[in-house]
């Protein structure tokens, strides 16, 4: 099945509005036609900006969308420090990052909520991007497929059948985050495969449309072998998408493996 690829910029806790603004400028400007969206991913302060330099670019959302790295399964209410899927609908998000291993270790997120958050914001009409993935531990103690199955199940539990193939999955080996160690395109390609069984066993015809994105320490010179294995969709990069030339280069490595 041809799936088409998506590249998703992950800024994390990185550039105040003005970088933001003119990163887009010049991505925007330099960026080819090419049948691989950039989904931009900045932090919550620069959306703004970027909704804006998105639309002044002249482009659309299926050659350059942004989104939001998480958000809470609560419309509105007593939540101090929360933003609702609603609420990145009104910016004009059309993703958020759902359930980063980031926010699973260092915030304390559990599978259950990342559950609640994933079937919010596709309610609110957002399409998660929901991320999975072992620790080094638990590939060493054999546990791989255990790991995914269990996030699978529970950040999926809340969805109906007829709705997952609205989620993007991004399949993220912990110690491949930021580490420079990235999975071998076999090991990346295993777990994809894995995943998509899992999908399948919920939906078959929807685990076939699925996009799942490999994230962990993707970089211009092995995005090209990551992206041509058969269950690979796209990418979720973090570090290499900070520089405007280096997330050219992974749309350009994206766009050859779509070919
Ligand atoms: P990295 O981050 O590309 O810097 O490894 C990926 C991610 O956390 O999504």
């Amino acid at each position: 099945m041809n799936r088409t690829k998506l590249l998703a910029a992950n800024w994390k806790l990185n550039k105040l509005t003005g970088e933001a603004a003119e990163f887009v400028r010049e991505y925007a400007a330099k960026l080819p036609a090419s049948p691989v969206p950039t989904v931009l991913l900045p932090t919550n302060t620069a959306l703004q900006a970027v909704a804006s330099a998105c639309k002044e670019s002249g482009k659309t959302p299926s050659e350059l969308a942004f989104g939001a790295q998480n958000c809470y399964f609560q419309s509105s209410g007593a939540f101090t420090g929360e933003v609702s899927p609603e609420m990145l609908v009104d910016l004009g998000c059309r993703y958020v990052v759902l359930g980063h291993s980031e926010r699973r270790a260092i915030f304390g997120e559990s599978d259950d909520l990342i559950g609640l958050k994933v079937a919010a914001a596709l309610k609110a009409g957002l399409t998660p991007i929901f991320c999975i993935g072992e620790t080094l531990e638990e590939r060493n103690a054999g546990k791989l497929e255990y790991v995914l199955a269990r996030q699978v199940k529970v950040g999926l539990a809340n969805i109906e059948e007829a709705q997952l193939d609205k989620v993007v999955v991004a399949y993220e080996p912990v110690w491949a985050i930021g580490t420079g160690v990235v999975a071998t395109p076999e090991q990346a390609q295993a777990a994809h495969k894995y995943v998509r069984e899992l999908l399948a066993k919920k939906n078959s015809e929807a685990a076939m449309k699925m996009q799942i994105l490999y994230g962990g320490s993707v970089k211009p010179d092995n995005c090209y072998e990551l992206m041509t294995q058969p269950d690979i969709d796209g990418a979720l990069v973090g570090g290499a998408s900070l520089k405007v030339d280096s997330l050219l280069e992974l749309h350009k490595e994206c766009t050859r493996a779509s070919r």
